[in-house]
């Protein structure tokens, strides 16, 4: 593993990268050490991880809130927790998104060095002052975009990217539904279907029309008096990042050959949900002359290049509702976990 040496003055903007800090023994970071909500969360000292081989350590300036760290949170659905520890979470230290400076790298990494500003997905680690990640995770922060900015996108930025482009081949001209266009992936979701060329309908709560509006959708619809399955619109792609309608409503909006693409589902089972939503929208899907996708949005060097273009060129904008410390963590989370999180949280450290 190497290590810098210098340990000139950070600036706010992640480029040019002239510095890489001394690295500490130790480092403060967010933990939680049991299931449960908010209230496990601790904010302590820790030693800073050593990179694995095809690993580089990252001294984090951004990251983000999404709700996936509250499913790692509160280990639910229960039916994850066989993959991430059974009676307590096996990596302790919250948050997926990061975007900082490579201070270290392992034996095996080729394509980046320290001192490169970098942005992607990690398995945990973003709430803390340093963490892991695989090489192939991240990419690299382009010139004249901030730290705050590409710390609010990957995990929500992949996918949104992935659920429109790879999944539901979003083409110029496409019509696109977005159910959810509030949320973290929701306003990704906007403005990257605007990119691709498509007419976008955004559906959102009364308070977050103005925002939808001004991240480019061609129309929106007030939830609380519209209902999008009624009027007779029809789409090529429905994004759906809540999964809140029966499968039957989602079909009905869509063009023969559509494509609806599924990332949620109702949260009341605790055990397995949203599986059974899933399982329902497939089966419903298996009849009808739309098509079903389903998938788990993983980083990869492509995409996250690719979103890196869409933030330099301000194609995409992430919207950040406000910028926490570690301290805030705990209320971002409670936040999110409410379901009516808006936009993005990030997390400075
Ligand atoms: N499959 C995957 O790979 C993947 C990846 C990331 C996220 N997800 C899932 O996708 C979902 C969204 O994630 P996120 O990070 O964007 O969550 P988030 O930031 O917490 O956003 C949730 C949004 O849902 C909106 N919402 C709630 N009820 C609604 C309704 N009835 N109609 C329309 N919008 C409604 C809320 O807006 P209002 O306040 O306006 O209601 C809120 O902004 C979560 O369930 C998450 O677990 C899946």
């Amino acid at each position: 593993m190497s290590t810098p040496t210098d340990n000139a003055t950070p600036t706010d903007d992640a480029s040019p990268v002239d510095y890489a800090p001394l690295v500490p023994g130790t480092m403060t970071a967010v933990t939680a050490r049991s299931y449960g909500g908010p209230e496990v969360l601790a904010v302590e000292e820790m030693p800073v991880p050593s990179p694995r081989p095809d690993e580089v350590l990252v001294a984090v300036r951004a990251s983000s809130l999404n709700a996936l760290d509250w499913h790692f949170l509160t280990g639910t659905p229960y039916l994850m927790r066989a993959m991430f520890g059974l009676r307590r979470p096996t990596r302790i230290v919250r948050g997926a998104d990061v975007a900082g400076v490579v201070v270290a790298v392992g034996d095996d990494v080729a394509r980046l060095r320290v001192g490169d500003a970098v942005f992607g997905e990690a398995t945990g680690g973003g709430c803390g002052e340093f963490l892991t990640v695989k090489e192939s995770h991240v990419a690299a922060i382009p010139d004249g975009v901030s730290f705050e900015a590409a710390g609010a996108t990957p995990v929500a930025g992949l996918t949104a990217l992935q659920g429109l482009r790879t999944h539901g081949r979003v083409q110029p001209g496409d019509r696109v539904l977005v159910n959810g266009a509030a949320g973290g992936v929701g306003t990704m979701a906007v403005q990257i279907a605007k990119a691709l060329g498509a007419e976008v309908t955004a559906v959102c709560s009364t308070r977050n029309v103005d925002m939808a509006r001004a991240l480019g959708a061609d129309e929106v619809l007030d939830y609380t008096r519209d209902d999008f399955a009624v009027g007779g619109a029809r789409f090529d792609v429905m994004f759906d990042g809540v999964g809140n309608r029966h499968p039957r409503d989602c079909r009905s909006v869509l063009r023969d050959g559509g494509r609806y693409i599924a990332i949620s589902g109702p949260k009341a089972n605790r055990w397995i949900d949203p599986l059974p939503y899933l399982v329902r929208a497939r089966l419903a899907f298996m009849r009808s002359d739309a098509s079903f996708h389903q998938f788990t949005a993983a980083a990869n060097v492509d995409d996250l290049t690719f979103l890196g273009e869409l933030l330099a060129s301000g194609r995409l904008v992430p919207q950040i509702d406000r910028v926490i410390g570690l301290d805030g963590v705990a209320d971002g989370l409670a936040e999110i976990g409410t379901g009516h999180a808006r936009a993005k949280i990030v997390v400075v450290p």
